[in-house]
């Protein structure tokens, strides 16, 4: 006869309390790193999260008479359209590069101006007087179908 100690710990059927808490810290890290991941990349690529925008804005040109001038937009971005006398059309930012207001057409003086700080452009953009530092951007203009299409 054997007195060997017998061993009375039931047999195990499943997972270990290792293996349960492997699974648990390695669940816990996978939503960790999508709680960094998604946030990071709607940051980096915010035109994807937000769908695509137009890159141009359509005008119909027998709304603007030769000498007029207009703020036109299109997603947040202001563009002044002019219509010349001869009849040409010219689109400039219509962003003043001194601090940022909407600068507007004055057609009696036929000059841009920005009401903020009295800074004035020439109808091509360039700077007449005034704190701005730069003359305004151009954007191009063609005619698409019988509308006015200013790539912006
Ligand atoms: S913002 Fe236009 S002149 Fe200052």
């Amino acid at each position: 006869m054997t007195d060997e100690p017998k061993d009375h710990a039931p047999a195990s059927t499943g997972p270990s309390r290792r293996d349960l808490l492997e699974s648990a810290l390695g669940a816990g890290a996978a939503v960790w790193a999508a709680g960094i991941a998604v946030p990071t990349g709607m940051y980096l690529w915010p035109a994807a999260a937000s769908g695509p925008t137009k890159k141009y804005i359509e005008v119909d040109p027998a709304s603007m008479p030769p000498g007029t001038g207009r703020v036109v937009s299109e997603g947040g971005k202001p563009v002044l359209l002019l219509r010349q006398k001869n009849g040409e059309f010219r689109a400039l930012s219509a962003v003043c590069t001194h601090l940022g207001c909407i600068v507007h057409w004055n057609a009696d003086q036929q000059q841009i101006q920005c009401p903020c700080h009295a800074g004035t452009f020439t109808p091509e953009g360039a700077v007449v007087s005034g704190p701005p530092p730069r003359p305004l951007a151009s954007y191009p203009t063609q005619m698409v179908a019988g509308k006015l299409r200013i790539t912006i």
